[in-house]
């Protein structure tokens, strides 16, 4: 189905070397001993490129037209996985980011409410995660793969990663980068209590080589960098 090929997409990640791991590299990734690894390739002024290697994920389907009802329900069901409900009766530990992925859709498809979410396996798991008792929970092992990243801050309500997903596409197109424009996948690195610093972000995939260009725009983005981050002056 669209979603486990959206899934497949994006982590077209790791391979022979999980890249599951501590993680030092990035101060978002703070809430959870291991996170999801990844290969900067380059940064342009509206999003980043990223290389991801193969990793094991698990993961659950959830369909409603209230986001946060869907999302509830997947999480309890992936949550479940992880503390017990499993082959191994294994507790497995919680890793950064949880990933949500979406067909791509306009404002008025608001029957299109099919969600995948996923949670990274930690690097212990890997290799041998144990097999869910939940038929509704399934593991799979995603190839690597390159993907156009956007950041944004905030919680990831209703609409805020379908309109970031909308202008990592509209950048996309502006320097006619090739991408997987059906689904996207919404990435979360923080718990629903943190209040500060919280980072989001919303990712595509890359087909054949990135492009890092600033496109269009980028002058007058650039020129509006200032002001833009003003409200950060003095901190
Ligand atoms: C994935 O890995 C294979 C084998 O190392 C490599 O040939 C391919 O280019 C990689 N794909 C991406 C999207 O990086």
């Amino acid at each position: 189905m669209i979603f486990l090929s959206g899934l497949v997409c994006f982590l077209l990640i790791l391979t022979a070397e999980a890249r599951v791991g501590e993680c030092p590299q990035s101060e978002f990734c703070s809430e959870t001993k291991e996170c999801l690894l990844y290969d900067v390739v380059c940064k342009t002024n509206n999003y980043e490129v990223r290389h991801y290697e193969s990793a094991t994920w698990v993961y659950t389907d959830e369909s409603s037209l209230f986001r946060e009802f869907a999302l509830l329900k997947a999480f309890k069901r992936l949550y479940g996985y992880i503390t017990g409900d499993n082959m191994y009766g294994k507790e497995i530990d919680m890793t950064t980011p949880v990933v949500v992925i979406k067909e791509m859709k306009k404002w008025w498809e608001f029957w299109k409410c099919d969600y995948t979410m996923a949670f990274l396996l930690p690097t212990e798991y890997q290799e041998n995660p144990p097999k869910p008792y939940d038929d509704k929970v399934h593991i799979v092992t995603v190839p690597n793969a390159t993907m156009y990243v956007k950041t944004f801050g905030g919680w990831m309500v209703q609409g805020a990663d379908d309109k970031h997903a909308e202008e990592l596409c509209k950048a996309l197109y502006s320097v006619n980068a090739k991408f997987n424009n059906e689904v996207y996948i919404s990435a979360v690195y923080n718990s629903p209590m943190v209040f500060r610093n919280r980072h989001n972000e919303v990712l595509l995939q890359a087909y054949g080589e990135p492009v890092c260009a600033d496109g269009e725009g980028d002058s007058s983005s650039s020129s509006k960098e200032d002001h833009s981050w003003s409200w950060t002056a003095g901190s």
